[in-house]
């Protein structure tokens, strides 16, 4: 390992770790007392996406956007260059993302969705299908309003909490050459590749798999499109767990992975360290000259894609400060911090502990609740009215329904995310959250489920509204 991406306790063979940066600015929490947070809950339908953030304490609903940015990043805010067309900003992103990631073209967009919705209407055609390393909700979602069809060819270990494969985000190779053989090449629009797989946990894909997919995608002419938005977390994974990469930094490491692929859709509200932000690089030029097209329509101008300049300069700082060794050990290390005090009370979580967040596992902590009476939502719902910690449901509620059926999907994972967002949160935040997901865990036996009493058509989880079954 070479020292310049040594932490200074690893500079001295120690193990302690610590963020590479000091608070400059705070932000007051609001604390609550139980009445408060039963009557709000009651208000937010059982859903923590209701709630108000001025009702929450420790706020672990996503790391999406609630990033804090560096006093560089907001130093170039003030060298925001607003100009409709060329702006400056622009070109500084372009750059970034072509040196980082390796890419030949980019467009902005104003966040992951924005890039996920031109990618699949550019790419899939009615019919084909899209196979994946597990579904994300919006990203499934916007392939499927193209007309296609979403097959999961993840490694069957993701689908085991408990498991304990290196990199359960990986590829299963035979399954994906099953659905060639049996829909041919020719139907598959594209590969959907996820660097750490979110719904399975924050989960890794090796460099390994990564170099196979792109080998086995080559003899039959099929596109691999990556899902960037946790790639560099994937990357320390990679550096830590994969021979031959002990030695590599993570820009290293980020860049040979994007190699395999043929471009990469972004939401910088997560790695890229902004509060709002997306992107769609590519290196196929006729691919381009489309997005080229499509992003005038959908998002705006090329050269700003529904962002302001100022945005666009966050986003290109976000991105070198996301690669360096230091930040991505800390942000991981803060997220085991809390995954090994769960694991020390022997409370069920997802395993081996992911990138950005800690999943509980719901199925095994309300075994008593049926899933179609949502443990993972109750979960959250618990946690909030313990001590106002807010988690998100991904399970039942996240599937979503079956288009062909109109049932819901059953998962086999039912998880409550505890998500870190970055820079944000302190040790002794992680200590009290701990805290409480031991409490609501001795107090488990007791817990009732949910009936959803308001469904909306789409992306049901943001605004579904539930009641307790028993009081
Ligand atoms: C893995 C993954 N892909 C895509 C997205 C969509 O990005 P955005 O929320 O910026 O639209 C998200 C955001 O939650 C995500 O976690």
């Amino acid at each position: 390992m070479t020292d310049h991406f040594r932490t200074m306790g690893q500079q001295f063979g120690r193990r302690s770790w610590a963020e590479p940066w000091k608070i400059k600015m705070v932000e007051p929490l609001t604390m609550t007392d139980p009445d408060h947070r039963q009557k709000a809950m009651a208000e937010a339908g059982y859903n923590t996406f209701l709630l108000r953030s001025e009702d929450v304490y420790i706020d672990l609903l996503t790391d999406s956007g609630t990033s804090a940015m560096s006093d560089r990043q907001w130093a170039g805010l003030m060298l925001g260059d607003e100009a409709y067309a060329g702006s400056r900003n622009f070109y500084h992103l372009e750059e970034a993302i072509q040196t980082y990631y390796g890419y030949k073209y980019m467009v902005p967009t104003h966040q992951g969705r924005g890039a996920e919705h031109l990618l699949s209407q550019a790419m899939i055609k009615p019919g084909q299908h899209v196979a994946g390393n597990m579904y994300f909700t919006t990203t499934r979602l916007h392939q499927e309003l193209a007309g296609g069809i979403f097959v999961d060819v993840i490694i069957d270990e993701a689908h085991e909490p408990q498991n304990m494969h290196p990199f359960k985000g990986n590829v299963d190779l035979g399954k994906l050459q099953s659905l060639i053989d049996r829909v041919g090449a020719e139907n598959i629009a594209y590969i959907s590749l996820a660097g750490t797989v979110n719904m399975a946990g924050g989960q890794p894909v090796s460099m390994a798999n990564a170099r196979d997919l792109r080998a086995l995608c080559d003899r039959y002419g099929i596109r691999i499109y990556l899902d960037a938005t946790r790639m560099v977390e994937n990357a320390l994974f990679i550096q830590e767990r994969e021979q031959g990469y002990t030695d590599k930094s993570i820009a290293q490491i980020l860049k040979e992975f994007c190699s395999y692929t043929d471009g990469a859709w972004m939401s910088a509200k997560k790695d890229n360290l902004v509060n709002i932000g997306g992107w769609l690089a590519v290196n196929l030029a006729d691919l381009f000259e489309e997005l080229l097209n499509m992003v005038v329509i959908f998002e705006g101008l090329h050269t700003y894609g529904g962002l302001a300049g100022r945005d666009m300069e966050a986003i290109a700082i976000g991105i070198v400060e996301a690669v360096q060794d230091d930040h991505v050990r800390a942000r991981v290390g803060q997220v085991r911090y809390l995954g090994q005090l769960l694991l020390d009370w022997e409370i069920p979580i997802v395993q081996p502990i992911g990138g950005h967040a800690i999943f509980l596992d719901a199925r095994h902590f309300y075994a008593h609740i049926p899933q179609a009476q949502f443990p993972a939502q109750t979960l959250a719902a618990e946690l909030y009215l313990d001590s106002g910690i807010r988690s998100m449901e991904l399970g039942i509620v996240s599937a979503g329904r079956d288009p062909e059926t109109g049932d819901h999907r059953y998962p086999s994972l039912e998880l409550t995310r505890l998500t870190i967002p970055r820079r944000v949160y302190t040790q002794a935040h992680m200590d009290v959250v701990a805290e409480s997901v031991k409490a609501v865990f001795d107090a488990r036996e007791r817990m009732h489920g949910l009936k959803m009493v308001y469904e909306p058509k789409y992306l049901r989880f943001f605004q579904a509204r539930f009641e307790p079954l028993h009081e």
